[in-house]
């Protein structure tokens, strides 16, 4: 055991026995170290402003990736390298190839933004030659500018992403070798504990540690990544004490796609998960696109998207039309329930004492069935649902319903499947005429609230309005088809 982290900020070597549970990454930075280019806008996720990359050995390979440093709490950043804005210029003041293409594209007026979205850019640039205007709006979602309307920041993307990374100009092209052994020296399965007061932070080395911690200290905060968490301290001042950081436990990184199905580790993050499930599952990979920003993503799990038991997660409602089950892990073993059995009462899940959630499997779509997903916000992007309706069918030869699995976010105190509607459904001939008929089984099943989201009239029309969608898509309405195409790309 330990009690010291370890990490590179820039290009310096940093040992820190000093740290609180709940200290930001965005505080140490701006307050410790007064690298005041990384700004404070919202301190919630949603602006950008506060953009650092985060460097870390995946599959021994160093890969960087963006983070919002308001939400990261410091105690996650164990043997990781830290690049802050200030990290990109040569010594000789010349700017970095983003910044030039920021300064050339006229992508900054007043300026707050702009080290939070040269950050953004940067961490696209290392990964995207000639990236499409999608991915670059993608990697710019979870950046908000007051000023320039965006298109010169697009712009500057496109101009640099024609050049590509060159140890000539680049620090972390440079400095790749020597920060990756470094990063893998710092690499351990050691179990860190540190002490600041009465508070105490555990990074255990092992899932097997966190299984023995947990045990222990069966009250303490599992964090992952922090997008949930991070808020309940910036936000509404909570003290958290003792805190698990998960995040780094590859062991729950891990994901597997066989025949039957993908086995999500419950430390995968979304940008991580992204790929395979856009491969397996397309709606689920759209659905993705739709959850928050770049940064967010990047940090942010499907495991604690559920652990969080909210109503309004995106990810459970469209899991559990899946029939995904979940599988919880303790010092007295694995645990395995269907995902709809986790979520009891609002804030009340079946966790039991000592438990964490290890991974979720997600069944693939049988040939012929046919899976959507509706996520409803007043913005497409970097909002919450109003609500969120999935819906997973299967019909027989005759064009009966077979199968049907409904399942809304955003319509009850928890994830909840539309029985009533699936009942009324099951048998008959899947027609617009059908669709109609059932569609006041969802008042049966669904008494949504109203609140600063949506009315309850507007969940209650919507969620019976996405049925009809599903049903216009399914059954090969061309007109819907071609506009659904058209979201797709
Ligand atoms: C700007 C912003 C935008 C967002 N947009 C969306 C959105 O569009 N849709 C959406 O659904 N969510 C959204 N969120 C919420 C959040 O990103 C998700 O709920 C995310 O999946 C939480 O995962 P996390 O790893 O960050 O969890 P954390 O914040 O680390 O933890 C969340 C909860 O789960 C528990 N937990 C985490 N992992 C485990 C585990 N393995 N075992 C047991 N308990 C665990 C924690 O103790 C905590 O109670 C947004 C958040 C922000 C800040
Ligand atoms: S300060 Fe707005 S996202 Fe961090
Ligand atoms: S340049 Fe002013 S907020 Fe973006």
């Amino acid at each position: 055991m330990t009690d010291r982290i370890r990490f590179i900020l820039n290009g310096e070597d940093v040992v820190l026995g000093d740290v609180g549970p709940t200290e930001t990454l965005l505080d140490f930075l701006r307050l410790r170290r007064r690298l005041v280019g990384t700004k404070e806008g919202c301190a919630e996720g949603d602006c950008g402003a506060c953009t650092v990359l985060v460097g870390r050995l995946v599959d021994g390979k160093l890969a960087y990736e963006t983070v919002n440093a308001c939400i990261r709490f410091l105690g996650s950043l164990n043997a990781t390298h830290i690049v802050t804005v200030e990290h990109l210029a040569a010594k000789d003041g010349s700017l970095h190839p983003v910044q030039q293409a920021m300064v050339d594209c006229h992508g900054s007026q007043c300026g707050f933004c702009t080290p939070g979205f040269v950050m953004s850019l940067y961490g696209l640039w290392l990964t995207s030659e000639r990236p499409s205007r999608a991915k670059i709006e993608r990697a710019l979602q979870g950046n908000l500018c007051r000023c320039t309307g965006y298109e010169p920041i697009v712009k500057a993307a496109e101009q640099v992403g024609a050049i590509r990374p060159s140890a000539l100009f680049d620090p972390l092209e440079r400095e790749r070798g020597e920060i990756s052994a470094k990063l893998f020296a710092m690499q351990g399965g050691d179990t860190i504990v540190i002490s600041k007061g009465e508070q105490r932070l555990i990074i255990p080395g092992t899932v097997a540690a966190l299984a023995d911690v947990l045990a222990e200290e069966p009250n303490a905060t599992v964090v992952a990544g922090a997008t949930d968490v991070g808020l309940w301290v910036t936000k509404q001042m909570r003290e958290l004490n003792p805190v698990v950081f998960i995040n780094h436990l590859s062991e729950l990184q891990r994901i597997t796609v066989t025949e039957d199905g993908i086995t999500i580790g419950a430390g995968v993050s979304y940008a991580a998960a992204f790929d395979v499930l856009r491969q397996e599952i397309p709606a689920l990979g759209r659905l993705i696109t739709r959850i928050g920003g770049q940064q967010v993503r990047n940090m942010g799990t499907i495991g604690g998207n559920i652990a969080n038991g909210s109503p309004i997660g995106d990810m459970p409602p469209a899991l559990i039309a899946l029939g995904a089950g979940l599988t919880l892990r303790s010092v007295e073993g694995p645990r395995t329930l269907p995902l709809q059995d986790y979520f009891i009462a609002y804030g009340k899940q079946d966790r039991r004492e000592g438990e964490f959630v290890e991974s979720i499997f997600v069944p693939r779509p049988e040939d012929g069935q046919h899976f959507q997903v509706y996520k409803i916000s007043k913005r497409r992007d970097e909002d919450i649902s109003a609500l969120c309706g999935a819906f997973l069918l299967g019909l027989d030869q005759d064009n009966r319903v077979e199968t049907i699995h409904i399942a809304f976010g955003g319509m009850a105190a928890t994830p909840k499947r539309a029985r009533e509607v699936e009942a009324a459904l099951y048998g008959k001939p899947w027609t617009e005429a059908t669709v109609t008929e059932v569609r006041d089984a969802f008042d049966r099943d669904f008494t949504p609230l109203t609140d600063w989201r949506a009315t309850a009239e507007y969940r209650s029309l919507t969620a019976k309005n996405l049925l009809t969608r599903f049903f216009l898509e399914t059954s090969g309405n061309p007109q819907e088809l071609k506009r659904f195409a058209l979201e797709e790309a």
